[in-house]
């Protein structure tokens, strides 16, 4: 079942760009997005949508971190992620009009489940649409919930969730579309625009993964190592997180990630020639702040890994190890493009420390008690 591959975290990277083309086919025509694909009903509900509250846990709330981006970004909707945890045991103020998206790769997850049930009590007093975005079909989210956009990843063994994440981050993009046209917050052209740059991503991906040799060197960095540092902005801040928890969970390394904007607020200093610092650089409105956060990192001799796009611009030197990752990705596909070599890195480096990569130590595939 592995065929070439070591490990299962290892052959669900290498599957990405087919997941990604399984999880478009049948949602997209070559410049829109079919709104029916979140189900028939979707287009009446969504025209009653003033906001969206996004429930999940670890890789998933990730998912839901980028969205935020988006949704705001993009289309000026409101929109609040909040893990299951601690959503479900406050008492959240609920608004009416609000679309209630869970994610979640196996639909059994117990905490973003309770979330949903949850707000689902408020359905006679409130208009709180639940859509769920699931990897499993006929599992407890997608039955709970009335509309369901599954992702078609395929089976996800490896307890660390690779393509899951990336097939949600396509379905966020869809969703997006899909309720910023009803709403007559997207036009057709922004529309064409992200189709275009989805049907591109199977082979952004596949770019991505190309650059495994050198990203397998690197990873030799973290070998003594007990600590590590992620750094983004803006859609990247979210993608550090996922390289952080990826880390940790395959590696057992400590590995933190912060908003490089800030690092002068605490982060820096533990900065020294210790601890790595992985930071992911595209070519977008925040990159001149953020080499001069990297600079900062230099001149106390920390050891960086940097993530570009080929016309970011950051020189490799000592200090400074840099993988010219891609180019030309878009605001949707750049934080799902930057997320694959993170995956690699953490795969790698979880080789060199021996670890059981497929499964990790205390942790299990499907956290089904709280
Ligand atoms: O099945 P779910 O997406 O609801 O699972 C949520 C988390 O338990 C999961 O993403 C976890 O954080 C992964 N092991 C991370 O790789």
């Amino acid at each position: 079942e592995l065929g070439e591959h070591r490990h299962y975290m290892h052959k669900e990277i290498f599957e990405q760009p087919q997941a990604v083309i399984d999880t478009l086919e049948g949602r997209v025509t070559k410049d829109t997005v079919l709104t029916s694909a979140f189900g028939h009903q979707a287009e009446e509900v969504f025209k009653t949508v003033k906001q969206v509250q996004i429930i999940a846990c670890g890789t998933s709330y990730h998912s839901g971190l980028v969205a935020k981006y988006w949704f705001e970004d993009i289309i000026g909707l409101p929109c609040q992620v909040e893990v299951a945890s601690e959503y479900r045991y406050r008492n959240p103020v609920v608004q009416d009009g609000t679309l209630f998206v869970t994610i979640s790769q196996s639909g059994e997850t117990a905490d973003t489940l309770a979330a949903l049930q949850q707000i689902k009590k408020l359905k006679s007093k409130f208009n709180i649409p639940t859509l769920t975005i699931c990897n499993v079909p006929e599992s407890s989210l997608t039955r709970e919930s009335d509309l369901t956009f599954l992702t078609h990843a395929g089976p996800e063994i490896g307890v660390a969730s690779t393509k899951a994440f990336t097939t949600q981050l396509v379905a966020l993009s869809l969703l997006l579309t899909s309720v910023g046209k009803t709403l007559g917050l997207m036009d057709a052209k922004q529309e064409q625009k992200i189709v275009h740059g989805l049907l591109k991503l199977p082979g952004l991906v596949k770019q991505a993964l190309a650059h495994e040799d050198e990203i397998q060197e690197i990873a030799n960095c973290f070998a003594d190592k007990h600590n590590a540092l992620f750094l983004g902005r803006g859609t990247m801040y979210p993608i550090a997180m996922e390289g952080a928890l990826k880390l940790k969970e395959v590696s057992y390394i400590h590995a933190e990630a912060y908003p490089a904007g800030e690092l002068k607020h605490g982060p820096l200093a533990l900065i020294d020639e210790q601890i790595p610092v992985v930071a992911i650089a595209p070519k977008d409105d925040l990159l001149e702040k953020l080499k001069s956060n990297l600079q900062e990192v230099k001149a106390r001799g920390g050891q960086m890994i940097v993530f570009e796009d080929e016309e970011s611009g950051v020189s490799s030197d000592k200090e400074f190890k840099v993988v010219k990752t891609t180019t030309n990705v878009g605001r949707i596909t750049a934080p799902i493009t930057f997320n694959i070599p993170l995956q690699l890195l953490s795969y790698h480096v979880a080789l060199i420390k021996g670890t059981d990569v497929d499964q990790p130590r205390n942790l299990a595939k499907s956290v089904t008690v709280e």
